[in-house]
């Protein structure tokens, strides 16, 4: 009986010391999220352009973030970034592994359904929309509307041209070549950029935006939402857009609508040609393009790839129910 008692008591102080050398295990067994961290796992580096994965938290306040390019790293991911231009057409880019059961594919892009491939068997792929789109899952737009702070004390840079361009991509059958071509045979505009010659630097390019009193913020196609950097730069820079895209009520949704001149504000180019002229002349008139700035301030996106990622993090963390979407109809059916 006291053996037993004794076997009993030494057993029971061996199970103890057994357990207590396994609870640090079990604990980093629940914990397998990089202590509570989300881990979201970069597939292809957008573009092919790396960026600094540690800068959630100092950039954008977003804590709980383990973003990584460490394809290892696949299994403990809670999301996986996939760049929509970097597949390869035959898909052998795509993670060949089981997909773990809470994992999400995020599907990332930021350019126009028109200058896009289609590509096929990867229609219900992914989990989460990561785009420019209002109703994207995480959605990212080139650029917003904040409160100022205090009150902003612009001053207008000086002007010493009416209407100028910067344009890269030129084609004739693009909507905006179309409309500048009639456009330019009513008013001087002033074209700069790849198209007419010469590449334009930075500096050049902050310098002819400021000089001029409006620009021509056309966008290579017209789409839902895809209001680009060529909107956003001249609001900030304090240069007026007129703008060739998806329609004013679509604009408005970011913006005021007495910021920008839309050109279907006009029944032709020349009609518009005569309203800028006209402005050109009444400064009060002009001035009045730039109330909005009372209250508020671009901000032009920057650091993109990282904010992206970032944000899908945030999103992951918040948001733990399952999800699947059709691509095609989502984005090309829009
Ligand atoms: C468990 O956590 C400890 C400390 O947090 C760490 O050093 C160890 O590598 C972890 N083990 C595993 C298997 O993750
Ligand atoms: C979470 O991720 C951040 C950013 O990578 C890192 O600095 C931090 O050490 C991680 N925290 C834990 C507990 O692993
Ligand atoms: C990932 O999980 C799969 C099955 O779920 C397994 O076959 C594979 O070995 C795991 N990979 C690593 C690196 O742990
Ligand atoms: C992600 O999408 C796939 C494919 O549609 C689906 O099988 C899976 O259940 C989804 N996972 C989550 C966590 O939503």
């Amino acid at each position: 009986m006291r053996q037993l008692l004794t076997a009993i008591v030494v057993l029971g102080g061996l199970m103890l010391l057994v357990l207590i050398q396994f609870q640090p295990k079990v604990k980093n067994m629940t914990n397998k999220n990089n202590n509570g961290n989300m881990t979201v796992l970069i597939w292809l580096w957008p573009f092919g352009r790396r960026f600094n994965l540690r800068m959630c938290k100092s950039f954008y306040d977003i804590e709980g973030c383990f973003l990584t390019a460490d394809r290892s790293l696949y299994n403990e991911s809670d999301g996986v970034i996939i760049h929509h231009r970097d597949i390869d057409t035959d898909l052998s880019n795509l993670p060949q592994l089981q997909r773990p059961s809470s994992q999400k594919w995020i599907w990332m892009n930021f350019e126009p359904p028109t200058l896009l491939k289609q590509l096929p068997g990867i229609d219900s792929l992914f989990n989460l929309t990561l785009n420019y789109r209002q109703d994207a899952d995480i959605e990212v737009p080139f650029g917003s509307l904040v409160a100022a702070a205090s009150r902003d004390d612009f001053v207008l840079p000086s002007k010493n041209k009416l209407v100028c361009w910067i344009v890269s991509n030129w084609r004739k059958e693009y909507e905006r070549v179309k409309y500048y071509k009639e456009l330019h045979k009513h008013m001087k505009v002033h074209v700069h950029g790849e198209a007419s010659g010469r590449r334009i630097s930075r500096e050049d390019y902050t310098s002819i935006l400021t000089s001029c009193k409006f620009y021509l913020s056309f966008e290579n196609s017209i789409h839902t939402d895809y209001i680009t950097e060529k909107f956003f730069k001249p609001l900030s820079l304090g240069t007026v857009p007129v703008v060739l895209g998806p329609p004013r009520r679509n604009y408005e949704r970011f913006i005021q609508g007495d910021a920008f001149i839309h050109v279907n504000d006009f029944d032709s180019p020349k009609e518009l040609a005569e309203y800028l002229l006209l402005l050109d002349k009444d400064e009060n008139a002009y001035l009045k393009y730039f109330e909005w700035r009372r209250h508020f301030r671009v901000v032009v996106e920057k650091h993109t790839s990282l904010k992206r990622s970032c944000l899908s993090c945030d999103y992951l963390r918040l948001h733990k129910e399952k999800k699947t979407f059709k691509l095609n109809k989502w984005f090309w059916e829009e």
